[in-house]
């Protein structure tokens, strides 16, 4: 049966979906599966752009195989050398072995250490850099550290299409269509956050930079490598990226807390009863032992307020609020309305140690409540609450 995978005149969509995979790069969860896009433009020369996980190579080459009708590909461009794109190269390159791969330095650097590839077949491009393949001509742009520092992505100006490597991607398999007007794209903007919180949420500025250097390309078409194929809903895509790369927020409380016997978790149902009272009804809550640490960071880069609790533990801070902790700083979260919270027996050193991560994070401390053995606290954290509330309605 004949699929339809056209995009435009010549190019199509050859990409694969994942709906086994439970995490995405071993620790994600993905509730709604991934797709891992690869693109065929079949002019005077045939031309792939990106490949899958190697997982899936068996599947890619059937879809291939059915828009090719016999023709060789003759060039690979590799905008992104994860595996989630590159693994099947060395299977590509023993169907193909005369295959030219077009790639910058960097892919190259990297590409040499992932599969044994002929010297010769290599075609390295600069930033800018473009190649002729028939009618078509297209160029190519480098976007270090979106998500790797080899990222590049790639331009077909008669259709107006941009092959935008990770940018613009999202979790979430495709339903029926790759085509963005075709979808219900309820699940995929909420999944959108997450994978942008979770694979390019430290690269903020990286972001930024490749969305000024593209402005200049007019856009009807953008080929992410995951998710759905963005022409009617791109400029609200581009509206997330943009703000949450910027590290814009709305008005809204996350409250992250873990906790052991329950203790801690009155402190944040008191917390947030205050931050209602205050007028704020968009609250998040989480405990740090239930919910993925991916939904979390997830919700931190969409709301401006954030609250963190956590007992003591081992003289330190609750295990599963210092991983939190860890990559809200390696993502260098900025700009947070922030206030904290714990408990202790003997000892404080979770509150301590939240005091001093919101003065790494160099965001503004509202307050801190420390709860000794379990006694009663509710006012002070009612009174937190409202007071975080306050400032962000202000
Ligand atoms: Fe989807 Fe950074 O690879």
């Amino acid at each position: 049966m004949y699929l339809d995978k056209k995009i435009a005149d010549s190019i199509y969509y050859v990409g694969v979906n994942d709906r086994q995979k439970e995490l995405f790069e071993n620790y994600l969860p993905l509730p709604y599966g991934v797709s891992y896009n690869s693109y065929l433009i079949v002019d005077e020369k045939v031309v792939l752009i990106d490949t899958v996980d190697v997982a899936f190579a068996d599947l890619f080459f059937r879809q291939a195989d059915a828009v090719l009708q016999g023709r060789a590909i003759d060039y690979l461009v590799v905008d992104h050398m994860e595996p989630d794109h590159a693994g099947a190269i060395g299977l590509l390159t023993q169907r193909y072995p005369n295959i030219k791969i077009v790639g910058n330095k960097n892919t190259f650097d990297f590409l040499k250490g992932y599969f044994a590839v002929n010297p010769e077949n290599l075609v390295e491009v600069a930033d800018g850099g473009t190649l002729n393949i028939g009618q078509r001509t297209l160029s190519f742009h480098t976007a270090p550290m979106v998500h790797w520092p080899e990222v590049m992505v790639t331009y077909e100006p008669s259709e107006q299409i941009l092959f935008s490597a990770d940018a613009f991607g999202t979790f979430g398999a495709l339903n029926g269509s790759f085509r963005d007007n075709e979808l219900d794209l309820t699940p995929f903007w909420s999944d959108m956050r997450r994978y942008y919180a979770c694979i390019v949420g430290k690269y903020g500025p990286q972001v930024q930079k490749a969305i000024q250097k593209l402005s200049g390309l007019p856009l009807r078409t953008v080929c992410p490598t995951h998710g759905p194929v963005w022409s009617s809903h791109f400029s609200e895509v581009l509206a997330r990226y943009d703000q949450w790369s910027k590290y814009e927020t709305e008005t809204g409380l996350v409250i992250a807390y873990g906790s052991m016997y329950g203790n801690t978790q009155l402190m944040a149902e008191a917390i947030a009863r205050g931050a209602v009272d205050s007028g704020l009804h968009h609250i998040v809550m989480h405990n740090v032992s239930k919910s993925d640490a991916s939904y979390i960071l997830s919700d931190i880069f969409q709301y401006k307020g954030l609250i963190i609790g956590a007992p003591t533990y081992m003289n330190g801070i609750y295990p599963l609020v210092a991983s939190l902790l860890h990559k809200i700083e390696e993502r260098g979260i900025k700009n947070r309305i922030f206030g904290c919270f714990g408990g202790h027996t003997w000892a404080d050193a979770a509150v301590k140690r939240l005091n001093t991560f919101a003065e790494t994070m160099k965001w503004e401390n509202v307050g801190a409540v420390a709860n000794l053995r379990g006694f009663s606290t509710e006012t002070e954290c009612y009174n937190l609450g409202k007071a975080v509330a306050e400032k962000l309605l202000a």
